[in-house]
Order: C-alpha cells, then structure tokens, then sequence
C-alpha cells in the first residue's frame, strides 16, 4: 500500500537523525544511551508521518521539517517510557525489547523521559530549517506542541486514565459515566498528541487558522480511533507483531473493549474513522497529500502493532 511506503520513508528518515540529534545534545554517557535505547527501538513513527503528510497539504516538502517530526516522536518516546514504569501501568516490554526501567532501572528510566521531553523543544527550535518555516511559524508550532503535550492535554489524559483504574469494578453499571471518562482519556491521552502532529505540521507550513481547526478536528477522531484500536489490540492481537504485553486487563483498566466488548469497540473504531475522514474533507489543500492522511486513518484501523 502506498501509504506503509510513505510511513516507513519517514520514519527511516527520523530514525537516521534521531541519534545524532541526541549526539548534540551533550547529555552523560549513560543517560544519551538510553534515550537513544528508546528511541531506536522501532515504533512505527506515526505521528513524524502524520505531521510530514499534513505539511504536505499547505505544499511543503517532508524533508524540510525534519527535526520537527524528531522532537515529536521524543516526546512521545517520553511518554511510553513513563507510561511504562512501575507506578503506571508497569509494563515489561516496548517496542519488542525490554522496556527502559528494565534494563537501566527505574530512576534512570525517568530521567530519560524527563530529558527527551525537554530536548525535543531544543530540537525543534534550535534546527536549521528552509526559509519557508519562518519564525513565526516554528513559534506556533512549539506552542502546540507544548500544549497538547501538557498538563491540558497528554499528561491529564495519563492522569485520568491512571484514576479510573478499578473504575468498572467500583461502578459496574456506570456505563454512561464510563463512555464520557473514556472519552475524555482518549481525547488527552491519545488524541492530543497526534493532533498535535497534524497540526505543527500546518503551522509549520503557514495554513490559515480555518484549516487548521478544520485538520485539528481529523486529528482528534483519528487519535480517537488509534486508541480505541491500541485497546483491542491490547486484548486481541498476537503479542508478537505488538511488541508489547497485554497489561489492560491486570490494571482494571477503562477501555472501549473492558466497557462494551471487543466487537462493539470495532464498530466504535470505524465509526471514529468515518469521522476523522468527514472533517479532513473539509481541509482546502493539495489532494495528493490529503489522501494520503486519509489512508491513514485506515492503517491505524488494520494495524497489527
Ligand atoms: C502507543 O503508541 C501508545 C499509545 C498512545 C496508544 P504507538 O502505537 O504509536 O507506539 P509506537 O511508537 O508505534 O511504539
Ligand atoms: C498510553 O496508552 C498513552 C501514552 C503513553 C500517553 P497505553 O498505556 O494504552 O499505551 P500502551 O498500550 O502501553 O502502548
Ligand atoms: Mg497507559
Ligand atoms: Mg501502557
Ligand atoms: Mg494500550
């Protein structure tokens, strides 16, 4: 599919910069080694694609933001580092190794997620980029990245999800108060990062606010739908291709699939995909590029880690 072609052109390219980035930063040795442990892991770099894909709309060229779709897969490279650590959702495995805390301890673990979340603002505002990416917009897109990455955004979505752990057992008729607690922990948890990628990616190109809002709506049901998807996997896909261990269950956790079953979370997931693809119609931009954020929402749907 064109689509896996594109994704894995860009995330070859964030793979080959990443290290060297991390290089320049200066850190100690042990610390450098393991940022550059998690970040060289694999993962399969969406949100760099989804950026690169949405910089593309508002005409630009992929290779132009580089550095900017590093420092967002860095931040998100710091969040499944925490997420991971004993006090979350105590997990053993990421990205088809051990995960960070297992091999460099927990302490260590941390730092390293606190460094890769600072770094990638020194990543993305200290780079050289083209003319096209002035200022202005680099600030714009630094202030999406910091938001949607905040206490507003991912980190309260982390913080919701870990409060409503046991939530089903406390409340086991609470269905309707469970929905409106998922919905909020996807949007944050999830969603906000990957509409932070689609949206630093039209900053970062100059798109008018209209059209931003309009693919900040795409990015959100998107990120919605990747969620809903990540919680089925975590029940129902072959543990190999995942690279990670099924832990959902064991923290009690809220999920699509623990609330309504694994069938009805399908058909919630496809629903979030048909309206991630209803706001994305609505973006004026090039076409080309459009179809491939389009045909993105389908390999969130039918990916298999
Ligand atoms: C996993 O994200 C964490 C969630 C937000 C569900 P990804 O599935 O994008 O993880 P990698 O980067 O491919 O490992
Ligand atoms: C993680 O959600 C979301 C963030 C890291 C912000 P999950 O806990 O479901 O992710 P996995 O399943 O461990 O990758
Ligand atoms: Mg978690
Ligand atoms: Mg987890
Ligand atoms: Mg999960």
């Amino acid at each position: 599919m064109l689509i896996d072609v594109y994704i894995a052109a860009r995330a070859s390219a964030v793979r080959k910069a990443l290290p060297g980035l991390v290089t320049g930063l200066r850190a100690r040795p042990r610390l450098a080694q393991a940022m550059k442990y998690s970040l060289s892991a694999g993962g399969k770099r969406l949100r760099p694609a989804l950026m690169c894909a949405s910089y593309e709309v508002f005409g630009g060229r992929p290779g132009e933001i580089l550095p900017a779709a590093c420092a967002i897969e860095m931040v998100h490279t710091y969040s499944l580092i925490h997420d991971d650590l004993p006090v979350m959702d105590d997990a053993s495995l990421r990205r088809g190794r051990p995960a960070s805390h297992k091999v460099y301890g927990e302490a260590a673990a941390l730092l390293a997620g606190d460094a890769l979340l600072t770094d990638a603002f020194t990543v993305l505002l200290s780079s050289k980029y083209p003319p096209r990416v002035k200022p202005a917009r680099l600030l714009r897109a630094a202030a999406i990245l910091a938001r949607r990455a905040g206490s507003g955004g991912m980190v309260s979505g982390q913080a919701a999800d870990l409060e409503a752990e046991g939530f089903l057992d406390r409340a086991p008729a609470g269905r309707k108060a469970g929905l409106s607690l998922l919905a909020y922990i996807h949007r944050h948890k999830t969603a906000d990062l990957i509409s932070a990628a689609v949206e630093m990616g039209a900053a970062l190109a100059g798109a008018p606010e209209k059209e931003l809002r309009a693919l900040s709506a795409f990015g959100r049901d998107l990120g919605l739908c990747f969620q809903a998807a990540d919680d089925i996997l975590d029940v129902a896909g072959d543990r190999k291709k995942l690279g990670k261990n099924a832990s959902d269950a064991r923290n009690r956790k809220l999920t699509y699939a623990a609330l309504l079953g694994v069938e009805e979370a399908r058909r919630r997931a496809e629903a979030l995909r048909r309206s991630a693809l209803r706001n994305l119609a609505g973006v004026k931009g090039r076409a080309g590029a459009k179809a491939l954020l389009a045909e993105m929402a389908g390999f969130v749907l039918r990916r298999e880690n």
